[in-house]
């Protein structure tokens, strides 16, 4: 991949062809769009152009890419740490950036597990630097779509011991589920595959952190992408965690879980977010 424009191949080519990516590289994509905010180069003009016209809209854009992933670095942190949890399934991987999950993971825990999940054609030609694995752990990478979870458990048991804890992360991709498609179904369908003691973390877009005109003018950019955002509520988001207690500080922003001691947020983001912990039971009983 190259973020030059002029190396990327006729998309209107033909699949099967030399040169052929497989995708419409006209179309903005998020895997791409935040891979430019988080500075990367693995994306597209349609890519760069979505996230300038986000930025003009909100300003805060970059600074919730960023916060974002540095959640991602501590609630992987904090899972692999004080809550000892030696298995990850982690949906919505994105494009290989620093501080990948079983690199947070294996850098506590070398012994960790991680079985990686996306539907991006990118990031799957990326996945190889996903596989390169602290030898005492392992990691698997499943080309999956999210709402395909009998796929994902099935593969993912090539790597993961259901009978013991596992913590299913899902950072920046829920939004990506329109709620025709149940994602609340979705995530119960995933967490009740796992035994109690394991962990749920998600990030999600606001739409209770934006006001109504930023909303507006984001959704103007974003259902133009290849998968159109579903901006949710706090109450909505909350509804995920249904049959896991919330570690503290609960449902926050991302700058405000567990930030490291004496960094200041530059910024404000629009992500909700919470790492919850499976309670014993049914998830239907709590
Ligand atoms: C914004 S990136 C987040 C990357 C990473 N989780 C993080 O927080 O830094 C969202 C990722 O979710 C993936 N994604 C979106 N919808 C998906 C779906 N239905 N199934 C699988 N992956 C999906 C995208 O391809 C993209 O790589």
């Amino acid at each position: 991949m190259t973020s030059d424009d002029a190396a990327v191949p006729d998309v209107s080519g033909t699949p099967g062809k030399a040169g052929w990516l497989g995708f419409d590289t006209s179309v903005a994509h998020q895997a791409r769009s935040y891979d430019y905010m988080l500075g990367g180069k693995d994306n597209f003009a349609a890519d760069r152009a979505a996230a300038e016209a986000s930025l003009k809209v909100w300003p805060d854009a970059v600074f919730t890419a960023r916060a974002n992933r540095a959640f991602l670095g501590r609630a992987v942190g904090y899972l692999a740490g004080e809550a000892g949890i030696r298995q990850f399934l982690d949906i919505g991987t994105g494009i290989p950036t620093a501080g990948n999950t079983h690199q947070v993971a294996q850098a506590i825990a070398p012994e960790t597990r991680v079985v990686y999940v996306d539907n991006d054609p990118i990031v799957l030609s990326h996945a190889r630097a996903l596989l390169v694995s602290h030898e005492a752990g392992a990691t698997d990478y499943i080309d999956a779509d999210l709402r395909d979870t009998g796929t994902i458990l099935t593969q993912a048991r090539r790597l993961l011991d259901f009978t013991k804890p596992v913590a299913v992360t899902m950072l920046a991709i829920l939004h990506a589920i329109p709620d025709a498609d149940d994602p609340h179904a979705i995530v119960a369908a995933l967490m009740d595959a796992a035994p109690p003691g394991s962990h749920l973390a998600i990030s999600h877009v606001a739409s209770d952190l934006l006001d109504r005109e930023t909303v507006d003018g984001l959704k103007g950019i974003t259902d133009r992408m290849s998968r159109p955002f579903t901006y949710r509520t706090r109450e909505q988001v909350a509804r995920f965690f249904a049959g896991t207690d919330l570690v503290e500080p609960g449902l926050v922003r991302v700058e405000e879980w567990r930030p490291d001691p004496g960094t200041t947020a530059v910024g404000k983001s629009a992500l909700w977010c919470a790492v919850g912990r499976k309670r014993e039971g049914h998830r239907d009983d709590q």
